[in-house]
């Protein structure tokens, strides 16, 4: 008996623990998700608050044309193919799930690196999707990175001094 309250007790114990980790798949579709992955030892820069719902749903459907994926212009699967059709709701895998790696690789620390290869690092493929979509919208809509409503690209602008 007892060592069936053990067990129990350390199943949730390990739920929580990954769950706290940020190393599972969520269904909900939320407002705003502060992007902290706890994957990082620690993070150099300051923690961006992604506009998720905006992104979502405005953002993406102002521009049918732009984004014709909805919810696949940024989550696809292992053979990354967009996710078209999903809903809010359904069980969504994190980035870092396949973009294993919890760093930033550029300059120096790039060289030689092939494309798949930088993309096993979690921000450079965050970095790709983010402002590889920013820089595609402003470009389209004719914005400077400084106009109003343009779509941000610069480090400080996603990552604000504190
Ligand atoms: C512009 C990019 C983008 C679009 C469009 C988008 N998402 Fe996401 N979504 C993200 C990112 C980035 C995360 C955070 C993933 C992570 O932390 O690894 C996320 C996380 C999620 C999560 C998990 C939240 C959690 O608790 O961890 C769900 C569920 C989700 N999205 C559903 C959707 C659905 C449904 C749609 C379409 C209606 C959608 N997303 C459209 C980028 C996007
Ligand atoms: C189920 C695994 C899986 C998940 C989850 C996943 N990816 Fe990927 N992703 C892949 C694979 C596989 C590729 C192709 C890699 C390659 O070409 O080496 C890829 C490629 C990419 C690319 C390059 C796209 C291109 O046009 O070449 C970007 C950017 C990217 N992922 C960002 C993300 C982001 C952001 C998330 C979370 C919202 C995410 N991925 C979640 C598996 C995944
Ligand atoms: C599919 C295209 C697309 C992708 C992918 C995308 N964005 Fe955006 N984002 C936009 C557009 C379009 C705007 C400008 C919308 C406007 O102001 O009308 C925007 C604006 C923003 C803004 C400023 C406005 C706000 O809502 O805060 C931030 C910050 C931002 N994006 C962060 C991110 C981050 C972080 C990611 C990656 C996790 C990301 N975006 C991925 C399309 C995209
Ligand atoms: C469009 C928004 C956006 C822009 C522009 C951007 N980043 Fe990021 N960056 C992110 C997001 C989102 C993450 C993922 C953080 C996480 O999930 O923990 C990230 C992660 C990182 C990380 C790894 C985490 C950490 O803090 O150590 C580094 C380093 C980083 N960015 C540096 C930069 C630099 C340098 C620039 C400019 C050259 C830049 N970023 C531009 C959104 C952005």
């Amino acid at each position: 008996m007892k060592k069936r309250i053990l067990l129990i007790v350390m199943f949730v114990g390990a739920t929580f623990l990954l769950a706290s980790d940020g190393l599972y798949a969520g269904t909900e579709v939320k407002d705003e998700i502060r992007m902290e992955n706890h994957a990082y030892d620690e993070h150099k820069k300051s923690i961006p608050v992604f506009t998720h719902k905006k992104h979502a749903t405005e953002y993406t459907a102002k521009n049918p044309d732009l984004f014709k994926n909805g919810c696949g212009e940024c989550h696809h699967d292992d053979d990354n193919k967009p996710l078209k059709e999903l809903q809010e709701g359904d069980e969504v895998q994190n980035c870092i799930e396949c973009h294993k790696k919890p760093a930033y690789m550029r300059g120096k620390k790039a060289k030689g690196l092939t494309k798949e290869q930088k993309l096993e690092y979690h921000a450079n493929a965050i970095h790709y999707n983010c402002k590889g979509c920013h820089k595609l919208f402003n470009k389209k809509m004719k914005l400077k990175s400084k106009d109003k409503g343009a779509a941000p690209r610069t480090c400080k602008q996603c990552h604000p001094k504190q």
